[in-house]
């Protein structure tokens, strides 16, 4: 879980860099390096923590290079210190390597590599690759071939750029199951783990695919095959804006991004309206051909999928199992070629839905991914994919992602429910309505929210709890699972989620006065059973917050503290009572002085199993 980039040009190598790492510490933020040609030799430079340590080093010097790759490391193998930041290098020095990714059979290189001669300066798997091209360069005409098959040696995940004194003027890149982008500019290219390193640059790209390997120069991109035969492919234009994912004017790039919410559900709700309203077909997936639906997907796409089994089982009368995607695989799923698995992954990155994904088309299921980054390596996986048009997301505590991946597994069940004639036209054009009006009902909460500062004040007086319950019923117990998350990851309070009716067997003998008690408590079929579930925490002196509707005086009358949400059907209700939970942990955390954006041992894109 790291991030790199290159570049190759006519401007400063060094600051586009360090621009483009910035750019990408989202990925991970333990040390930074970057390695410059400079007068026909390698220069580098490592730092550990922050990428700022990096740059201040590098400030400090007057370093012009039109060349050089870079890295923000997340470690997996060996301790997050200078020596073992990337780049690493071969013995002669001459060649410099950024990975991405685990190379599994590195311990056995590394032995015949020693065995051999070459000297080890660190306890990264990636250092092994330098050598081993190294290695082969004894046997290779060029730097190229020597590449190759050095690649074609590794074992495990890479997403791989080298440089060389050999080739100064190139950047060799290769991939698999790690990604990397290839960014084209006029007189300048750049590599790159994911596109907001280079955006502000260039909007045009080309990702490339498992097992391709690409040299780049400053006019001109080749890819091949693993085998080194060439490939053609095309660019893309990307439809972001740098402004997009910038903070614009936000403390954080969490709270810009759920304010982005009413924004990002209208997108993708106009953006998946041609395949439900059959403008456009979804070729990939064919109703008729299965009997069962899987959902697999991590964390809070996770929490997206269990919301979707209620829609899909509500809306279609098919029958829904959802996995974590880190068990999945493991528990013998029954899945065959009559099961559909939906994949949900903002980042399209996560190895475990990746390899679930992999994992069911071998089993012969077709397979749909629900996911916000175009090109990316479960959308390459997957039969179809329908995507959340939330834009970049860049801090780790996911907002906007969640919401439009609900939106899109609603649209997608009444979808399936219009071709498997479950649902009749009428009906689905009456939930289609209730959910366009939704975007405005959301932006009505934050404005209410922005003027009146509820949620922040709720914050102020909770910030300093040691403990927290969340508990929901019905659509609404996974935004308690939800909530819970939120919570813990960027404030480090220790939060659980419950189904509001599971409390009596356990966990309500948590409850004192100590313990605050999230209750999603807004209109719709259990809202009777959420009442006499408020009476139960009540009863054990339990301080409880809603989350409730302007209508719900009988909630508003019992509890210490509420927040209003406007009323929308029951079905939808989740996406807009999650709103204020990612709020009220967004002001706790930030209350306590944490780093956001940045929670402490995670990353945003998850590429470790
Ligand atoms: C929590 C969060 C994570 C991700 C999870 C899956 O806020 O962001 O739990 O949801 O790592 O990531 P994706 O959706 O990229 O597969």
């Amino acid at each position: 879980m790291c991030g790199i980039v290159g570049y190759v040009g006519k401007d400063n190598a060094k600051n586009i860099i360090i621009d483009g790492l910035k750019r990408l510490e989202y990925r991970g933020y333990d040390s930074a390096g970057i390695a410059l040609i400079v007068n026909g030799g390698i220069r580098t430079f490592k730092k550990e923590g922050k990428i700022r340590n990096l740059e201040c080093e590098l400030n400090k010097l007057h370093l012009f290079s039109n060349i050089g790759i870079g890295h923000t490391r997340w470690a997996t193998h060996g301790e997050p210190v200078d020596t073992n930041a990337h780049p690493h290098s071969d013995c002669s020095g001459k060649i410099s390597i950024v990975h991405n990714g685990i190379i599994e059979n590195y311990s056995e290189l590394r032995k015949e590599l020693i065995s051999k001669g070459h000297r080890f300066e660190s306890d990264t798997d990636t250092e092994v690759i330098a050598h081993l091209i190294e290695e082969e360069l004894k046997n290779s005409p060029s730097f190229f071939p020597a590449f190759i098959k050095a690649v074609r040696k590794l074992k495990g995940s890479y997403a791989i750029a080298a440089i060389t004194v050999y080739e100064a003027d190139k950047i060799f890149v290769a991939r698999k199951d790690s990604p990397l982008i290839i960014g084209i500019g006029n007189g300048e290219n750049f590599v790159a783990s994911d596109i907001p390193a280079f955006l502000s640059y260039t909007n045009r790209a080309l990702p490339l695919d498992d097992l391709e390997v690409a040299i780049i120069g400053k006019d001109s991109f080749q890819v091949f095959d693993i085998k080194g035969n060439e490939k053609e492919k095309e660019p893309f234009t990307i439809p972001w804006s740098l402004a997009q994912a910038e903070k614009a004017g936000y403390k954080h790039f969490m709270l810009k991004e759920i304010y982005e919410q009413p924004r990002a559900i209208a997108d993708t709700i106009s953006g998946n309206l041609p395949w439900l309203k059959g403008s456009v077909p979804l070729e990939g997936i064919n109703p008729k051909t299965f009997n069962r639906v899987q959902i697999v997907a991590c964390g809070t796409s996770y929490h997206a999928g269990l919301i979707g089994k209620f829609y899909i089982e509500n809306f279609s009368h098919l029958p829904v199992e959802v996995d974590l995607a880190s068990e999945y695989r493991y528990r013998s799923p029954v899945v065959d070629e009559k099961t559909l698995v939906i994949a949900i992954t903002q980042s399209g990155e996560t190895a475990d839905t990746l390899a679930a994904v992999k994992f069911a088309k071998k089993k012969g299921a077709k397979t749909l991914a629900v996911c916000n980054v175009i090109g990316s390596s479960v959308t390459r996986e997957s039969d179809q994919v329908l995507y959340t048009y939330a834009g970049p997301e860049i801090s780790v505590a996911s907002t906007k992602a969640f919401t439009t991946q609900v939106v899109t597994l609603f649209m997608f069940s009444l979808w399936l429910g219009k071709m498997r004639n479950v649902l009749k036209d009428e009906k689905v054009e009456e939930l289609l309505h209730e959910l366009m009006e939704l975007p405005s009902k959301v932006e009505d909460f934050l404005n209410g929210e922005k003027e009146r500062g509820t949620v922040k004040e709720i914050a102020e007086s909770f910030y300093k709890a040691k403990n927290a319950l969340y508990i929901g019923r019905h659509v609404n117990y996974p935004i308690a699972l939800e909530g819970a998350l939120k919570l813990k990851e960027i404030s480090y309070i220790h939060a659980e989620g419950y189904p509001a009716g599971e409390m009596k067997h356990g966990p309500i003998a948590l409850i004192d006065e100590t313990m605050p008690v999230v209750v999603v408590a807004t209109k719709g079929s259990v809202y009777e059973k959420i009442l006499s579930n408020i009476e139960e925490v009540k009863a054990r002196k339990g301080k409880v917050i809603a989350v409730t509707n302007p209508e719900c005086r009988e909630v508003k009358e019992k509890v210490e503290a509420f927040i209003e949400v406007p009323e929308v059907n029951e079905f939808l209700s989740p996406i807009i009572n999650i709103v204020p939970l990612q709020i009220l942990a967004y002001h706790i955390a930030d209350f306590l002085g944490y780093d956001v954006d940045q929670p402490r041992n995670l990353a945003k894109s998850v590429t470790v199993k």
